[in-house]
């Protein structure tokens, strides 16, 4: 259905061949009707339940906690792990702004990491040398980085478009440092690594069912994690940490970050079909692949990662990229650069960015392609031909 969140996608005319758009072809009208039948239209309903199951049960995950979207899943949860004024939190430099945005809207200080640049993810040997080299325990049992003297809390790694961040060596590197890990999984729906789902290897997992993500609910989010304290302490924070809905008891500062029932219908609706849109992701990756001339530069997945490719992107290099946008562009399809590096935006240009090697050039390189869930084969071809017509003039 050709339907398209602002913020994301753009509408695109007949011919015109758009990034990603979302597949709303399932029970979907049927599961809001009933919410607007039985008028379960808000924040408690059964199917925030089933989704928050649904979610759980997909992942492996003990508990999920739905809330309004990914960003506020990212803040809650490191709030709900104690990540407090002046505390530092590792970030990647190569990521959607969000997740540095919430260790701001809690006051801490964002530190930049490197990217990967076979993965785009945060460079995890890089992270590892930092915590060893630049960080000390302190007496209280935290780690310190030496330069700031501020606590490291917690580390965020993303799995950038959809690719595992290389998760064994980042709980190697934070292994005994009283440092929190919360996955930004919020484009990697259906990703594994090395067998399990990402979300699960930290103390949280963050996704996004923003209208350009792997399923959707228009917007919407939700944590896991395997911690039944933790997902009370959640549940609590997202209902404006209420303790008598009757007297309007509240004990500390809470969120409205609830999901409501008709956004979770939609979630219901969408994860029945989840594996589905994997296997529609993963089948664009492979004929991109059998397409694509090699100097095209398509990432593919590591030997220990399933990728759930929510996109294709090229890596065709610095000189290769502006001609490719212009192009794709002018021939009606839609492509999107790589973000700008967080450090570099004016708000985080004084934080701290450790050996910052490969994100520049990584953003200057790279391109997202069309990977929508129902692309058909003439329009990857289609893709594929103007891409390989743009190498072939060289
Ligand atoms: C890496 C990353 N983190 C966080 C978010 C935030 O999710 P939302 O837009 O649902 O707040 C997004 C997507 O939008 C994202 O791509």
């Amino acid at each position: 259905m050709a339907t398209s969140t602002a913020s994301t996608i753009s509408e695109a005319p007949p011919g015109r061949i758009a990034l990603s758009e979302p597949e709303i072809s399932g029970n979907e009208w049927k599961y809001v009707k009933e919410c607007l039948d039985t008028g379960w239209v808000s924040s408690a309903g059964a199917f925030v339940e089933r989704f928050e199951k649904s979610v759980a049960a997909y992942t492996g995950a003990r508990e999920a906690v739905s809330t309004v979207n990914g960003t506020s899943a990212l803040h809650v949860s490191m709030v709900a792990l104690g990540v407090e004024p002046g505390d530092e939190v590792v970030v990647p430099a190569v990521t959607f702004v969000a997740p540095v945005n919430a260790v701001k809207y809690c006051g801490g200080e964002p530190v930049f990491m490197d990217c990967d640049p076979d993965t785009l993810c945060m460079d995890t040997a890089k992270l590892a040398a930092f915590l060893k080299n630049e960080c000390s325990r302190g007496k209280d049992g935290f780690t310190y980085n030496r330069a700031t003297k501020r606590r490291v809390k917690a580390v965020v790694p993303v799995h950038v478009f959809g690719h595992p961040a290389r998760l064994d060596e980042l709980l190697d590197a934070c292994q005994g440092k009283n440092i929190e890990i919360i996955e930004d999984a919020t484009e990697s729906l259906g990703a594994e690594f090395m067998g399990k789902k990402t979300g699960t290897f930290g103390a949280a997992g963050c996704f996004s069912f923003n209208g350009n993500k792997i399923i959707t609910t228009g917007g919407g989010g939700m944590v896991v994690t395997d911690d039944r304290a933790l997902a009370a302490r959640l549940r609590h924070l997202t209902t404006q940490a209420k303790t008598d809905a009757f007297e309007y008891e509240h004990d500390e500062v809470g969120y409205n970050y609830r999901l409501t029932n008709i956004q979770a219908a939609l979630g219901v609706a969408q994860m029945e079909r989840l594996e589905e849109f994997v296997s529609a992701k993963r089948r664009n990756a492979e004929s991109y692949r059998r397409l694509l001339k090699e100097s095209a530069g398509l990432m593919w997945e590591e030997p220990w990662a399933r990728s759930n490719f929510w996109h294709c992107t090229i890596k065709a290099g610095e000189e290769r990229r502006g001609p490719l946008i212009r192009h794709l562009t002018e021939s009606g399809i839609q492509v999107r650069p790589l973000w700008k590096p967080v450090h570099l935006l004016p708000m985080y240009r004084g934080c701290q960015a450790y050996r910052m090697e490969n994100a520049e050039a990584a953003y200057r390189s790279c391109l997202n392609i069309p990977s929508g869930v129902a692309l058909k084969s003439e329009e990857i071809e289609r893709v594929a031909g103007e891409i390989n017509s743009v190498l072939r003039a060289e």
